[in-house]
């Protein structure tokens, strides 16, 4: 099969690269302010927050230190059922550390809060988090994000680290998928 031009299977751009790094590059001055002086942790979450990941913790000015976690949610097709399996888990123990969760997005919210109580479990000294995505429309639980990139309508969007059938990471903005994909 010959590789397409990415383009053609989106119906929209949603949110051009440009916007995501002039976004990122804001949100970082206010963690760098939030942790001056401090120790910080980027916990990101495999496979979708790859590039929210690299490209947050390259604009921060701080030495940071970086983890990765890999989550599944039981459950078929694209609903989240709240019930997660660790897939990989740290390598570094939280015991009074200062944890940002680094996630793609937050679509009805039952992945994160869930990661979010099993990091505070593991007596981190703070854990708050940092997501590209949210849609307000398909919460199903409340979460208090302390640094959020964009709200995005109730669409399944791909790019940027989000994928459909692990297609489509490496698109540089979040678009939005055309119907004739997935059919
Ligand atoms: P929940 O519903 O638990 O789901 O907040 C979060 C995880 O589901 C994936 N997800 C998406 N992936 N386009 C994607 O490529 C989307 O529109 C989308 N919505 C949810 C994603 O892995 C996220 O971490
Ligand atoms: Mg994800």
């Amino acid at each position: 099969m010959e590789p397409r031009d990415i383009d053609g299977d989106l119906t929209e751009i949603l949110i051009e690269e440009e916007a995501i790094r002039d976004r990122l590059a804001e949100l970082c001055r206010r963690i760098e302010a939030d942790y001056a002086g401090k120790d910080l942790l980027l916990v990101g979450v495999l496979k979708g927050a790859v590039m929210v990941m690299a490209d947050l913790a390259r604009e921060l000015k701080h030495p940071i230190a970086m983890d990765w976690m890999a989550v599944s949610s039981y459950g078929s097709g694209t609903q989240s059922s709240g019930v997660v399996r660790i897939l990989k888990d740290l390598d570094t123990d939280l015991h009074g550390r200062n944890v940002l969760i680094v996630e793609d997005i937050i679509d009805s919210g039952l992945t994160l809060s869930w990661l979010l109580a099993n990091l505070k479990s593991r007596e981190p000294e703070s854990v708050e988090i940092c997501a590209l995505l949210r849609k307000p429309d398909a919460a199903r639980v409340d979460i208090d994000v302390k640094y959020l990139g964009f709200d995005i309508p109730n669409q399944f969007v791909v790019g940027y680290g989000l994928d459909y059938d692990e297609k489509y990471r490496n698109l540089r903005s979040v678009g939005v998928l055309a119907p004739h994909i997935y059919a």
